[in-house]
């Protein structure tokens, strides 16, 4: 999507260079810093530590990662030491673990001295399906956009609630619960969205930053807001991304995101979740039970954090001196609470026969 007016995505192969570029999210709203990752360990402190985040971007960053470990020492098991290296990053979001699986599944049976080069077409491919991806889920879900601004007096904007930042920056490029968002902006549609702040990681402010530089209405909001704005019938639908999604249809994202459902679901509001197939655990019946959730440092709770003078990332502690904080990085939504899920092949019912409707190649795994 457009920065300045010029396009960016979120990682890319810099072919000049010969080399991997993110943008570096650590930095933003507040600057725009692209930094190159080289090392298998500077891709993994990159994911572990947040400069790339997003559940669909950390599968890509994990990809470009194997390939430059393969350009180095294309062995069996410098392969094993960089998968194991960068499935340990962070335990929650399933495209971690789907990229590094078809990593191994494609470079594993080729001869060592043919692994580097495939690997870096790979993770180009992975990169270029997800823009692909998420373009036909931003269709899909422009046409459940314009079903609601048809019932609504013409003209006015269609009011959208999103938690977290599943925006282009969390994908490689459009964004999972944004790409109808700015399909429906390029549309004609008019659209608010309301930005849920997302503590303690504000990934709302990166949300309010690339509807921002599209010019998209937009405010952001506490997290507590949503089941206010909700009863003073000021939210037309919720649209959120996921990690990971489950056979059954139960959607684990970013913590708060059950507390909007139980709010759209008692104000009758439809909450829809975006989603890659990538996404989808075919493995996990029960979300509640089964899905890691990571546990962040508490430190991001017990303080709040920004940029503080000549750009410094700083923090200041809320809490008294001893307090000790919890942060659980996600939760679970049980599928009951989901109006659908928007995927790149459809909207479908959060369900097993929902998801076999689209994915009948997935119905008995
Ligand atoms: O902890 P993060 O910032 O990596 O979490 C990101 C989210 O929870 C997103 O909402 C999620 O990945 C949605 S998919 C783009």
């Amino acid at each position: 999507m457009k920065v300045k007016g010029d396009h960016y995505r979120s990682i890319w192969w810099d072919d000049a260079a010969g080399e991997v570029r993110i943008i570096d999210q650590r930095w933003l709203p507040h600057e725009f810093r692209i930094v190159t990752l080289d090392t298998l360990e500077e891709f993994a402190v990159a994911i572990r530590d947040m400069w790339v985040r997003g559940a669909p971007l950390i599968g890509a960053t994990a990809a470009f990662g194997i390939a430059g470990q393969m350009s180095r020492d294309s062995s069996d098991a410098s392969f094993e030491v960089a998968y194991d290296t960068l499935n340990a990053t962070r335990p929650t979001a399933i495209n971690l673990k789907w990229a590094l699986d078809r990593c191994r599944g494609a470079l594993m049976p080729l001869p060592a001295s043919e692994r580097a080069s495939h690997a870096r077409q790979l993770a180009r491919a992975i990169a270029d399906e997800d823009v692909d991806i998420n373009a036909a889920i931003g269709r899909h879900g422009l046409d459940l956009i314009r079903e609601i601004a048809a019932r609504k007096p013409k003209g006015e904007p269609v009011r959208l609630l999103t938690h977290c930042n599943a925006g282009w920056l969390a994908t490689v490029d459009w964004g999972t619960a944004t790409s109808p968002m700015y399909h429906a902006h390029e549309a004609g549609i008019p659209v608010h969205v309301w930005v849920d702040e997302t503590r303690p990681r504000n990934q709302g402010a990166l949300t309010s930053w690339e509807l921002g530089e599209h010019g998209i209405s937009h405010r952001y909001i506490v997290d507590n807001a949503g089941g206010h704005l909700m009863q003073h019938g000021l939210v037309d639908a919720v649209i959120t991304g996921t990690d990971r999604t489950t056979a059954q249809g139960d959607v684990c994202n970013k913590i708060g995101t059950y507390l909007k459902a139980l709010a759209a679901h008692d104000n009758g509001i439809p909450f829809y979740v975006a989603l890659p197939s990538p996404t989808i655990d075919w493995t996990v019946r029960d979300g509640v039970a089964e899905i890691p959730i990571e546990e962040r440092d508490q430190r991001e709770v017990t303080h709040v954090m920004g940029v503080a003078e000549e750009n410094t990332v700083s923090d200041v502690r809320v809490t008294p001196e001893g307090t000790e904080g919890g942060n659980p990085a996600f939760d679970v939504t049980p599928n009951r609470l989901v109006t659908g899920l928007i995927t790149e092949r459809g909207v479908c019912e959060a369900s097993a026969e929902g998801l076999a409707t689209l994915f009948p190649e997935r119905a008995d795994t």
